[in-house]
């Protein structure tokens, strides 16, 4: 059986055919991002330059010379790619496992594409059982977790964990997230809430999965 780590290959190597050349891209953050840093890097392919969303994600394009580009300086990003925590058959996700879903969010956004890769237990078809993570201002975060106890959900602070933008995460179980562009709103207009981590309005485009048979491409 093919172990997680070689799954997050296979997406990793696949991905690589939707990555133009001579253009800026944008990279997320994680372990299976990461295996499509090690893939880029070796595969001869040239980009003008990427757009990092965390620390750890610029630390492995600088080990690996692929060239960083601060956001501020590109207008146009060709591609995006990212994994995600869950997501579900209409390329909706839930994001934020490293904390880094607003940084993804804002580099996201900008790109033509999105391309999610991930490993094929993380394709569902219902969003929540991972928990929803959602970032917020710290002096707020107990008003913020009783407005989400009133949506449903069960908030637990993320101890110990600060954004790379100072704020904190509450985690959330057991929100109904079967109309995530709803959910999305709704949560991120609790004054307090810097960004949550449900990717609807922002779905991906295509997702490359990893399964034990290969890549599989769902767009
Ligand atoms: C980072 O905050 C997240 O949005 C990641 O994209 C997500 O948690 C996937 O990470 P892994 O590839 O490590 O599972």
């Amino acid at each position: 059986m093919a172990t997680p780590e070689e799954l997050k290959r296979i997406a990793a190597e696949k991905a690589l055919a939707f990555v133009p050349e001579n253009e800026y891209i944008g990279i997320g953050t994680g372990s299976t991002v990461n295996e499509f840093i090690k893939v880029l890097a070796v595969s001869g392919k040239q980009i003008k330059g990427a757009v990092s969303t965390s620390k750890g994600t610029s630390e492995l394009l600088a080990q690996l010379d692929i060239p960083e580009v601060q956001l501020n300086e590109v207008s146009r990003l060709a591609v995006y790619v990212d994994g995600a925590d869950e997501i579900n058959h209409s390329l909706q996700m839930i994001k934020g496992g490293g904390g880094a879903h607003l940084n993804e969010k804002i580099v996201a956004s900008m790109a033509d594409k999105f391309i999610c890769i991930a490993d094929e237990r993380k394709y569902v078809s219902r969003l929540g059982k991972f928990p929803l993570p959602v970032e917020v201002i710290p002096m707020a975060r107990s008003m913020v977790s009783r407005k989400l106890v009133a949506l449903g959900g069960e908030p637990e602070l993320r101890i110990g964990f600060t954004t790379f933008n100072g704020h904190q995460i509450v985690d959330v179980k057991g929100l109904d997230l079967s109309q995530p562009v709803t959910m999305e709103d709704k949560i991120n207009q609790i004054p307090g809430v810097v960004e949550n981590g449900l990717f609807a309005h922002n779905a991906a485009d295509v997702l490359v999965l990893g399964t034990a048979e290969g890549a599989k491409v769902i767009e």
